[in-house]
């Protein structure tokens, strides 16, 4: 990757890091779930409204880095309108970006998501990345537990 496409990448992570978009707990939430990323200790609630099968709000609230802060900022105005099994498949989408089985670009629907990406050559990074992805997963799939990264 050239060294602009890199800055451009690590903008969009710090803007999203600083100023996370629906970030804050939601009144009301359909489905919530907490996640925890074991590592660090650092954890994530996502919160979910629903109409139908379709997302109709998220928010979530988060103590993390910058890396969790941004992929779950991301993530929220990704999956807002979204029907259930679409946010599960951007999930997997996802996955496979950030373990380095798709390729930069593969995914045409990740828009920002892509930012991403670099993680894959970090494996702890990952984590980072996932944590909101597995707790909005288990947020639909009505997972009562705290969700671990592990
Ligand atoms: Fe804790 Fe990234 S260091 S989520």
């Amino acid at each position: 990757m050239n060294d602009e496409v890199t800055d451009l990448y690590q903008e969009v992570i710090l803007d999203h890091s600083r100023n996370p978009r629906n970030f804050g707990p939601a009144e009301g939430a359909d489905l919530s779930a907490k996640g925890n990323n074991p590592l660090c200790g650092d954890r994530v609630t996502i919160f979910l409204k629903l109409n139908g099968d379709r997302i109709s709000e998220v928010k979530f609230d988060a103590r993390g880095c910058a890396i969790s802060l941004a992929s779950a900022s991301m993530m929220t105005e990704m999956i807002k309108g979204k029907s259930i099994e679409e946010a599960k498949t951007l999930f997997r989408k996802f996955l496979a970006l950030v373990t380095g089985e798709n390729e930069i670009g593969a995914g045409p629907d990740l828009a920002d998501l892509k930012t991403l990406s670099g993680v894959s050559r970090f494996p702890t990074r990952i984590k980072c990345a996932t944590l909101s992805w597995h707790a909005m997963v288990g947020a639909l799939n009505g997972i009562d537990e705290e969700i671990k990264t592990e």
